[in-house]
């Protein structure tokens, strides 16, 4: 596959069929994807990877949180969007604007009951930064989680990276042994799309290039 097309056809999915993730060719995407470029090649990330059982744990465990009302506690907290750049909120507003097209009036019940579920996602692949990292290294992972995502389109396997799944940090500390010296940054759900579901076919634009982009010679 070219790479281009890995990136055209990466989208999130937010629904996955019940198809496991094969164990060696997610150790593969992780191998392949440390190629990733990191400052003075600082490779700051670690990786930890929950599948089967373990998963099955940190569903039920993040279902109960949610049903109860627990409150999120991500390491990295979100950040409100009125804080956002106008462009920022204005791109939000319109994504999130445009869900209830596809999914009808109860929009919002259907997305709280996928991501409860962590979207039925097969495998969960949790990065993590050492307490204390520099900002850069935040970029270094965004750079790093990139590979992994192309990696796996181009095996054909779908995937979503999500806040949603790091909001309870203490679930995965106790169920992956994740050190207290790390802080748990973000997951990327993998699996397989269930192209029956609605939910997968939430569409998100982009801006025009040109609202971006300043060329000069
Ligand atoms: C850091 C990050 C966190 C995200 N968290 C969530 C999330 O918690 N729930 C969700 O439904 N989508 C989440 N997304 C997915 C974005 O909504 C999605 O990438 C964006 O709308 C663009 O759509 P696409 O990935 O299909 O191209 C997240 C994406 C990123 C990069």
């Amino acid at each position: 596959m070219e790479v281009k097309q890995a990136i055209q056809e990466r989208h999130s999915v937010r629904h996955f069929t019940d198809q496991g993730v094969d164990a060696d060719q997610l150790k593969e995407i992780i191998a392949v994807s440390q190629k990733a470029p990191s400052w003075v090649n600082s490779q700051p990330q670690k990786v930890y990877v929950a599948q089967g059982d373990t998963l099955k744990n940190i569903r039920e465990q993040h279902q109960k949180f949610t049903l109860t009302g627990v409150q999120p506690t991500s390491d990295v907290s979100p950040m409100s969007r009125k804080l956002w750049s106008e462009q920022a909120q204005k791109n939000m507003a319109e994504w999130s604007g445009e869900i209830p097209e596809t999914l009808g009036d109860d929009w919002q019940g259907i997305m709280g009951e996928e991501s409860s579920q962590l979207y039925n996602a097969q495998a969960v692949v949790y990065l993590t930064l050492p307490k204390g990292y520099a900002a850069w290294s935040l970029f270094d992972l965004g750079a790093f989680s990139q590979n992994i995502l192309l990696s796996a389109t181009e095996q054909g396997i779908n995937s979503i990276v999500a806040y949603n799944f790091v909001k309870f940090p203490q679930i995965l500390r106790d169920e992956l042994q994740i050190p207290d010296d790390e802080e748990i940054i973000v997951g990327i759900g993998l699996g397989f799309e269930d192209e029956q579901a609605k939910i997968n076919q939430i569409n998100s634009k982009r801006m025009a290039v040109e609202a971006i982009l300043k060329m000069k010679n």
